[in-house]
């Protein structure tokens, strides 16, 4: 099977991070080829809107992009892993996710789904707050949601961990990381 994973946290060894580390765990040891893009470094430009994959499903902006639409074309799981800023995803998750309105313009003008393997295809979605309160989860959930459901993934899991401020709070947290590895060790099935 082919896994590919998103950080979306710009922090280096963050929460996001070790929560994905662990949920990867499980993937690597069964032997699954994984690939993680660390959107903080990747050049991903914001969506211009300018209409050229309304026609062919092809972005025309040439960035690190062009190896991710190769990915998630080739992808049976997906994980998307990003911290909660300002009730939504990141920048740098959102900027990727916009710039998959290449596959909806496939999708829904063209009328061509990515096609499933053998394994099918399945989504996670990792969520860290330093809020306890639930609307950044709900807000970040919406968009996840609509960007699984764009790239062919029909179902996915969610993991919301609130209440995870500092650089490592994660660590902390009495169950986080076992759901994590449980929630990676389902997704590899
Ligand atoms: C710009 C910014 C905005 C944030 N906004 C929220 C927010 O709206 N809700 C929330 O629960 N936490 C918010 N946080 C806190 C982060 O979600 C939290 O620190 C998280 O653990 C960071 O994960 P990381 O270590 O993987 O980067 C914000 C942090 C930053 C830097």
């Amino acid at each position: 099977m082919k896994i590919i994973a998103f950080n979306g946290s710009p922090r280096p060894g963050g929460n996001t991070e070790i929560l994905l580390t662990e949920a990867l765990k499980p993937i690597q040891e069964s032997g699954h080829a994984v690939t993680v893009f660390k959107l903080n470094g990747m050049d991903i430009k914001p969506c211009q809107d300018c209409g050229g994959c309304a026609t062919t499903g092809i972005c025309i902006q040439k960035d690190s992009m062009q190896k991710v639409f190769d990915a998630i074309r080739e992808a049976d799981r997906i994980i998307l892993a990003s911290p909660i800023f300002f009730f939504g995803l990141s920048a740098q998750a959102k900027a990727m996710i916009d710039r998959c309105q290449a596959f909806w313009c496939e999708k829904y003008l063209l009328k061509k789904e990515i096609p499933a393997g053998p394994f099918g295809r399945k989504g996670l979605l990792l969520l860290v707050g330093g809020m306890k309160k639930e609307t950044g989860k709900e807000c970040s959930a919406g968009t996840a949601k609509a960007f699984f459901r764009t790239v062919s993934v029909p179902e996915h899991e969610i993991l919301f961990f609130g209440g995870i401020d500092v650089k490592g709070d994660i660590l902390k947290h009495p169950t986080a990381l076992k759901e994590a590895t449980e929630a990676g060790e389902k997704l590899g099935q």
